[in-house]
């Protein structure tokens, strides 16, 4: 059926080799100009299938790259990160990683991003004093140094950069001198403090919040270890054995005492120091937020043992910067055991 059909359509059409003339089927057909135009065709057709091949392909490099670039710039803002800590050499004062008088705190484990900084906020404006209370770069480490009986300075040490403390107290006596770093945050601290209401006028003393005694040369130191306390304590009838260790609890020895350091002040609003001034809301204040100015409460009432025996002073505060002194507050730790930690935690 299928071949007579066939035979019957091609019985009817003109003889042109299946070809159509521009005419349809009727009229003559001119064999060679169509058999031209068909090879001139197919060459045209499979010309453009390759062009159109070849832009594809480019098309598809393209987007693969852009896709590539992409992905990397993904990772790089933060679409993978690292979990694991690194640990990094820190230099301090010394190539061997040992400070001035023999501290060391040669390593510190670091995030591989640093910490967000927390700005404490304060009521007065103390954007001037920032540096200070918290110096950067090789700064942040240098006002770390531990003086005590194990960790003396020599008799000849004297601070490098001794400024005047302007909120000495104004009864008469010479006015006290500091580093100038500690004593630039000192005086933001007084800032702040005045601003929260603790520079009172009607206190024990009648003086407000004030430093009583901050730098003291080695000389100083020995005049007031064995000429003022010793002479006190055998007065009250204790034989000189006993009261060298008494005055040894509230006195460092000459070239042992951090007021030779320049570091640390004595201040508060009684007559003369006494324990008792812990319950002043100065003493609290001043325990509390201290941190936030780079200073520590450097004998807290639990530390004796820990401080070499000294016992508590609510009035003396240590300048170490508020990187340090943040972490000390935050881990409950006196200077003693926060050196000791980052020893054995570096
Ligand atoms: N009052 C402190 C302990 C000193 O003499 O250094
Ligand atoms: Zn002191």
């Amino acid at each position: 059926m299928g071949t007579n059909n066939y035979n019957n359509q091609n019985r009817n059409r003109p003889v042109n080799n299946g070809q159509r003339s521009p005419q349809g089927y009727q009229g003559q057909v001119r064999r060679r100009p169509a058999q031209y135009k068909k090879k001139k065709h197919n060459v045209f057709a499979r010309l453009m299938v390759v062009v159109l091949c070849f832009l594809m392909m480019v098309a598809l490099c393209v987007a693969l790259v852009v896709g590539v670039v992409s992905f990397a710039k993904n990772n790089q803002s933060g679409g993978f990160k690292p979990t694991e800590q690194t640990t990094e050499k820190v230099d301090k004062d010394t190539e061997d990683g040992t400070t001035a008088n023999g501290v060391t705190t040669d390593e510190v484990t670091t995030s591989p991003e640093p910490e967000p900084e927390i700005i404490p906020e304060f009521k007065a404006d103390l954007s001037a004093y920032e540096m200070y209370m918290n110096p950067q770069g090789d700064q942040r480490d240098a006002y770390l140094i531990v003086v005590n009986s194990n960790n003396p300075l020599s008799a000849d040490y004297v601070p490098p950069d001794l400024v005047a403390v302007a909120s000495t107290r104004k009864d008469g006596r010479a006015t006290q001198k500091l580093r100038e770093y500690a004593a630039k945050a000192l005086e933001a601290l007084m800032l702040e403090a005045d601003a929260c209401g603790m520079i009172r006028k009607n206190t024990p003393s009648g003086f407000p919040l004030s430093v009583m005694s901050a730098y003291r040369d080695y000389a100083y130191q020995k005049y007031l270890f064995y000429d003022v306390y010793l002479v006190q304590e055998m007065n009250k009838g204790l034989s000189r054995e006993d009261a060298e260790k008494k005055v040894a609890t509230y006195s460092n020895r000459p070239g042992t005492s951090e007021h030779q350091a320049g570091l640390c002040v004595d201040m508060h609003t009684l007559p003369s120091a006494n324990q008792s001034f812990k319950n002043q809301p100065e003493a609290e204040w001043l325990a509390e937020n201290c941190y936030k100015f780079g200073f520590i409460l450097r004998y807290p009432e639990d530390k004796m043992e820990e401080t070499g025996g000294i016992m508590y002073e609510p009035w003396h505060f240590r300048y170490v910067g508020r990187y340090h002194a943040t972490k000390m507050h935050e881990l409950d730790m006196c200077l003693e055991e926060y050196v000791e930690y980052l020893n054995s935690n570096g």
